[in-house]
């Protein structure tokens, strides 16, 4: 057997080390068992790097299809499950490469020409990642295509809007939701963006400085189906913010879920009463027989916790990095797979626990999420959600804003104490505070008068939430 620097047992490189590595080191610096995820993205960019190698006639045809065929070999291995990956041979590129040139022999040893694992690995997280973004666009528009038609079978369902969760003014729930539906849409975006940063080839950077090969970066890229050519070598295969870009993106995305899930919990909660969710998305309580929890929001809002914490673990491995490459990148797997999973699965269950599940035998979805009008509009009238309305109502009547507002504050004072709404104080009461109200003053009291009313462009009139969902519906498809 002629000498190969993969032929010995005990560690990968070559005639230089004097000793092998100990096992405690192998394990700590191996990453095989996580980064194996990234095996297609691997097959592919060697196969792309290949291919521009015959074509520069850096390999010879014949070693190429050696390559092509040993690679295929080696991903069906890896689909059927009987590769045999190897701690000694540290990560998924080593892997790769030592199986092929067991396959296919010197000319699997010529693969690695003009390539460095430091241009790879780059290379690899950036084609993964690309795929990975756009699964998390596509479920973010189940997500908020769930979400629309929600909105749309509650478009007249009257809810206390709050701030500081106070009872605001009354709002439509169709309305509130169509609001998560904008920032799921701008999620999307984001993560658009990103991805046109991510897709750019770090291949044919090399080690750090280039390579003296005539290599044809661009063909490689097109290959790839990537936008183009990291521009600088030293940058290519040392910066990870494309994955931190991701991060902050999908930090973001979670945070809007978090948001959600709280509303969810409280929603739901006894005093509120105001939704359910399917069972299916709750647990009972091992002392408690009457407990329904909220476990899936609940862990959403966890979950969300981990995710900004991937965000920062990846700061932070990036901010004391000299140029180029370190070993030190070889973290920024685990915190990215995480946050990919996490944010599919979130995602996924989401979509299902707000628009409910396809039965297959009516085409309808069914279980989603469950509305108690009547709860809502309680507390709507429990809180004076028209008192803006009477204001305004007042100025139309040539007041001045300011002090209508605080004739109004008369008003809500008197309504208090009589433990009545303002729509439930005699005409007669309402004339104390100011003269000019006129019967005509009812139409603007009662919550459905008052919702009407805010017809502007993003407003929550129901005319208004129609056309919002009719948008999203076009530009959901
Ligand atoms: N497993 C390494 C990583 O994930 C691959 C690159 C290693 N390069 C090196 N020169 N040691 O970053």
């Amino acid at each position: 057997m002629p000498h190969n620097q993969f032929d010995k047992k005990s560690q990968a490189w070559s005639a230089l080390f004097s000793e092998p590595m100990s096992d405690l080191v192998k394990r700590y610096t191996a990453s095989v068992f996580f980064d194996k995820r990234l095996w297609q993205a691997d097959i592919a960019g060697s196969l792309a790097h290949a291919e521009m190698l015959q074509a520069q006639s850096i390999i010879s045809a014949a070693d190429h299809a050696s390559i092509q065929k040993g690679l295929a070999q080696i991903g069906a291995e890896i689909e059927a499950g009987a590769f045999e990956w190897k701690l000694d041979l540290e990560d998924v590129h080593l892997n790769i490469e030592a199986r092929l040139t067991q396959l296919v022999g010197d000319a699997g040893k010529r693969l690695h020409t003009g390539r460095s694992r430091n241009d790879q690995v780059a290379t690899d997280v950036r084609l993964w990642l690309r795929g990975e973004i756009d699964l998390v666009v596509e479920l973010l528009v189940e997500l908020q295509k769930s979400l629309v038609d929600t909105a749309e079978q509650h478009i007249e369902v009257i809810m206390p809007g709050f701030t500081h969760l106070q009872v605001a003014q009354p709002v439509s729930f169709g309305h509130h939701l169509l609001a998560y539906v904008e920032m799921f849409a701008r999620d999307a975006e984001r993560l658009g963006d990103v991805r046109r940063r991510t897709n750019r080839l770090p291949l044919g950077a090399a080690a750090l400085a280039g390579t003296s090969y005539p290599l044809d970066r661009e063909r490689v890229a097109r290959t790839l189906g990537m936008e183009g050519v990291c521009q600088n070598s030293l940058d290519a295969v040392s910066d990870r913010d494309f994955a931190i870009e991701f991060s902050a993106a999908a930090s973001i995305c979670m945070v809007h879920v978090s948001r959600f899930s709280e509303e969810l919990i409280l929603w739901m909660s006894q005093n509120f009463g105001f939704i359910r969710i399917a069972d299916r998305f709750t647990t009972g309580s091992s002392i408690m027989p009457q407990k329904k929890n909220p476990d899936v929001p609940e862990l959403a809002r966890g979950k969300t916790g981990r995710v900004v914490g991937h965000l920062m673990g990846l700061l932070t491995l990036m901010k004391g990095q000299p140029l180029a490459y370190n070993k030190d990148n070889q973290e920024d797997k685990e915190p990215l797979f995480d946050t990919v999973d996490t944010l599919k699965d979130t995602l996924r269950i989401f979509s299902e626990m707000v628009g409910g599940q396809l039965n297959p035998a009516t085409g309808v979805k069914e279980g989603g999420i469950g509305v108690n009008p009547d709860a809502m509009e309680r507390a709507a009238l429990r809180g004076y959600a028209t008192a803006t309305d009477l204001a305004d109502y007042l100025v139309k009547k040539g007041l001045p804003f300011r002090d209508a507002h605080e004739t109004v504050a008369h008003a809500v004072k008197a309504a208090i104490a009589h433990q009545v709404d303002l729509s439930e104080l005699p005409l007669a009461v309402l004339q104390q505070f100011n003269p000019g109200i006129e019967k005509d003053v009812y139409q603007v009291l009662s919550l459905r008068g008052s919702l009407n009313e805010r017809n502007t462009l993003g407003g929550t009139a129901p005319a208004q939430v129609r056309l919002q969902i009719e948008r999203h519906r076009l530009r959901l498809g």
